[in-house]
């Protein structure tokens, strides 16, 4: 039986690049969209084009409600779910020391796992995000605990237990060497679509992720790249955080330099880890490769990011948050990087993907504009993005991150039907302002700043339903 979905749908259609969202944008008012039993999308448009063989399917009305594309978050931490705003006296790496490893160790009970991936689900349905990259937990029980609750919700989720070989041994997220590789291989054996037909209809993927590289040994990052290298054409995953915090000589990039000794932090991830970044084993690089952050890259690591097809997650609300800096936009689109977008929660504070494009836009609006010179100076990075680029980098971006874009990420014809619908009536301001705004007579400006309204004043409230492959999906709360 087909279903047809009836509302104000807007999504970025085709493949475009960010630079190009604009013109791929599809605005339908009056809009319908038609969903077949397996859930893929039949139909998109205009609701008065309807072909005829339609007529009888069966209608849900989302009368004076938005229908876009399923957020999809590709950064966030799964044992930081009850950590949002904690407060470490410092930055990225005093936080981590005073609030975070203290915090992911409560995980090592089984009650508190189960009560964490129950609370993570229903946040991301709550928030329509129908796709998340997670970083996990080390404790096997834990991840069985968010596998097991994806699987049953029905939701996308990436996840892999976050691998640390070097961590104070009360943080109880520390692994041998030994141990750390035989549990990332248990959970990809045991989590993972191994064969290419059951990747096909697949909803949960495993990730391999090494918590950062200050987080483990040479010797681990060798182990590392040969699993995945093992596992890499059956379509597992790789993140990790590259380039946070710039702090000078104690902070994450300058003491991972020191660390390792090597020119640069990318080159840890891409099997340059020995001194001198000589060659120590396999890149973990790749097509489904996502660095979070990437606030402080040289040209050389945007460049060979873009070279080797890697995405970045760009984390704004947590930017601010940890006081990183601010990932800059141009520059990382120039270089050809695809930029997706991530929560980052529990540093980002953020769940609902609008608020955080919402953060984007401010982030780069401010982007180094020197305080007190000339009021327009000629380095001025300063960048209104438009909704449409907003919106991609909140979905089609995420699906392109995670190799998956044939799949999800808009509503071209025959992808799986994520969606979101929100409903301004469930939003007061949001409602408000739509119904009462001044509306541009030309009809282009008019769109624009209705979707920019929609994006930026849309708050969790406002999400009435969240769908993953044409199915509804249900919180416990
Ligand atoms: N770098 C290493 N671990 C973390 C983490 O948990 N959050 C962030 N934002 N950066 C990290
Ligand atoms: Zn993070």
């Amino acid at each position: 039986m087909i279903t047809i979905h009836k509302g104000h749908i807007f999504h970025i259609a085709g493949a475009p690049k960010v630079t190009q969202a604009e013109q791929a944008l599809a605005w339908h008012p009056d809009g319908a969209m038609a969903v077949d039993e397996r859930g893929r999308i039949v139909y998109c448009g205009n609701w008065k084009d309807l072909p005829a063989s339609l007529a009888n399917a069966h209608i849900i009305d989302h009368a004076g409600c938005y229908i876009m594309p399923g957020f999809v978050d590709t950064h966030m931490h799964y044992p930081q779910v009850f950590c949002g705003d904690s407060y470490g006296g410092g930055q990225l790496l005093e936080w981590l020391n005073n609030c975070i490893f203290p915090s992911e160790a409560l995980l090592a009970d089984p009650e508190y796992a189960r009560t964490a991936a129950i609370e993570w689900c229903d946040r991301m349905i709550n928030s329509g995000t129908t796709m998340g990259l997670i970083f996990g937990s080390a404790h096997p029980h834990a991840q069985d605990c968010l596998f097991e609750t994806a699987r049953e919700r029905g939701l996308r989720i990436v996840c892999g237990r976050g691998v640390e070989t070097v961590a104070p041994d009360w943080s109880k997220q520390k692994s041998s060497e030994e141990d750390a590789i035989r549990l990332v291989r248990a959970e990809i054996e045991k989590w993972h679509p191994l064969t290419a037909e059951a990747r096909k209809e697949a909803l949960q993927f495993v990730a391999i992720v090494p918590r950062f590289s200050l987080s483990v040994t040479a010797k681990t990052l060798k182990a590392l790249g040969d699993l995945y290298e093992e596992y890499r054409d059956r379509g597992v995953y790789f993140t990790s955080h590259l380039n946070e915090n710039a702090r000078p000589k104690t902070g994450e990039i300058d003491s991972t330099k020191e660390v390792y000794k090597v020119h640069s932090y990318l080159d840890t991830y891409d099997g340059k880890f020995l001194p001198n970044s000589q060659v120590g084993g396999k890149s973990l690089l790749g097509k489904r490769s996502v660095l979070a952050h990437c606030v402080h890259c040289t040209d050389k690591e945007l460049a060979r990011l873009a070279e080797t097809g890697s995405s970045i997650s760009h984390c704004p609300v947590s930017q601010f948050f940890l006081g990183s800096g601010t990932m800059p936009w141009r520059r990382t689109v120039a270089a050809g990087v695809n930029i997706s977008i991530g929560s980052d929660y529990g540093a980002g504070d953020e769940f609902f993907i609008p608020q955080v494009l919402n953060s984007c836009f401010k982030a780069h609006i401010s982007e180094a504009t020197p305080v007190g010179m000339d009021p327009y100076p000629t380095n001025d990075q300063s960048v209104a993005l438009h909704p449409a680029e907003l919106l991609f980098t909140g979905t089609l971006a995420g699906a392109r991150a995670l190799d998956q874009e044939d799949r999800f990420g808009n509503f071209d014809i025959g992808k799986e039907a994520d969606f979101v619908v929100l409903d301004p009536a469930k939003c007061q301001t949001m409602g408000m302002t739509l119904k009462h705004m001044y509306k541009n007579p030309d009809p282009k400006v008019a769109r624009d700043a209705h979707m920019f309204a929609v994006i930026m004043l849309a708050r969790e409230s406002a999400v009435s339903a969240t769908y993953v492959r044409g199915r509804k999906l249900k919180a416990s709360k």
